[in-house]
């Protein structure tokens, strides 16, 4: 440090100073180690001039065409650089006062990293959808950037540095590469991106329920598959005809594509991101229909007729409606631990404790899953020791 203040000082004055400075032509040549420097890296360049070894250096750096500076901080023969541009040096001496002719100029690249990016983060891209592609440079602000794309299906690749492509297609998935060039600075071709365009989804449609329980309401579910697609915002239909979304004063909108509907009407659903919107083909549509209560109310009867029974006893409940030929599916509540299958009798071959509890019954008809019956008073069978 204090060589190269001295060395500084010591070139001032013999500029200023001296104007009997006698130039001595001989070739002098610069030598640098690596003529590009790898991102973080560094050049080592030597200023090589054989016959003399009495000089102080001087170095020069081209930092934009036409745009020379003097490096102030370097007087040695041999130093290390980190920044791109075109270098040249000289050597001189002081007393006698000489100086040489300057070095052939030697262009030192920098190299920089680029990668591709996809504008949105989504993992998965549907044919259809527009998309934009990104080469984004690292450093690389500010400066003027000539781009070049290697990517699948095109011959004329744009030069910018996005790549936007409307409608997808599966033809579109493979690698995108990208480099930039700016002045002395280049990038690599950097690691590919691999885009990969499926088919058009499909939304599904989930009903809990077929059908609006009296005061009450179904909640519906829609989902785009794969489920590992993200970013999707859901819309909902009512009736065949209508192609105007349903609104929160149709229904009541939770999160994760749910919905809440009380009404009755043949519902579909479908899935859409991006701008523009990108929608996803419709769900199948589900019918949702009212409950209607039927007039006969079922009763649950024990066989044989003991509401307490022992330990290893057998015993059959069942639910029994009468009235009319109309065949019905069964459905149980009970508080006992071990709960009845859904059928019109539940035969207990050796009861335990674990059977004790209040039973009651309702019948849906099978003929219309809407229509059910109301429930049946409960039953208490207890199970003793
Ligand atoms: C060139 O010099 C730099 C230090 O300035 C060193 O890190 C690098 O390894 C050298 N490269 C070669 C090819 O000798
Ligand atoms: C048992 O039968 C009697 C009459 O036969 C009836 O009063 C009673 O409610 C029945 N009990 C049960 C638990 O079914």
């Amino acid at each position: 440090m204090g060589n190269s203040l001295l060395a500084f000082i010591l070139l001032c004055t013999f500029f200023s100073g001296n104007a009997e400075v006698r130039e001595l032509k001989v070739k002098i040549t610069l030598i640098a180690n690596r003529t590009t420097i790898p991102a973080g890296g560094s050049v080592t360049l030597t200023c090589d001039l054989k016959e003399r070894s009495d000089l102080l250096y001087q170095w020069f750096r081209e930092t934009l065409p036409g745009n020379k500076i003097t490096l102030d901080d370097q007087f040695t023969r041999v130093i290390s650089i980190s920044k791109e541009g075109i270098y040249t040096c000289r050597g001189w001496r002081r007393d006698p006062d000489l100086i040489t002719t300057e070095s052939d100029p030697v262009t030192i690249l920098k190299t920089v990293l680029a990668a591709v990016k996809l504008q949105h983060s989504w993992s998965q891209i549907f044919t259809g959808e527009t998309i934009t592609l990104r080469c984004e440079i690292q450093g690389g602000e500010g400066k003027v950037w000539k781009y070049e794309w290697t990517a699948p299906n095109t011959n004329s690749p744009p030069t910018s540095s996005e790549y936007r492509i409307s409608r997808v297609s599966v033809s579109h998935s493979g690698d995108y590469r990208c480099r930039g060039s700016s002045d002395y600075l280049l990038t690599g071709w950097n690691d590919a991106f691999t885009l990969t365009v499926s088919y058009k989804p499909k939304a599904k449609l989930r009903a809990d329920n077929t059908a609006v329980p009296v005061g009450g309401s179904v909640t519906l579910t829609c989902s785009v598959n794969p489920s590992s697609s993200s970013g999707w915002k859901y819309y909902w239909y009512r009736d065949e005809k209508s192609s105007e979304a349903l609104t929160t004063q149709d229904a009541v909108f939770h999160s994760n594509g749910q919905i809440s509907v009380s009404q009755e009407g043949l519902y579909r659903c479908r899935g859409g991101r991006g701008n523009p919107v990108y929608y996803t083909e419709d769900s199948q549509s589900v019918r949702i229909g009212k409950t209607v209560t039927a007039s006969n109310r079922p009763v649950v009867t024990l066989y044989p007729n003991w509401s307490e029974i022992y330990r290893g006893e057998t015993i059959t409940v069942r639910c029994e409606i009468h009235g009319g030929d109309t065949e019905w599916d069964y459905e149980w509540e009970t508080n006992s631990r071990i709960k009845a299958p859904n059928q019109n009798e539940y035969r207990i071959r050796s009861a335990s404790s674990s059977n004790s509890g209040n039973y009651r019954c309702k019948g849906r008809m099978k003929s219309s899953q809407h229509k059910t019956t109301e429930w049946s008073d409960s039953v208490t069978l207890t199970v003793s020791d």
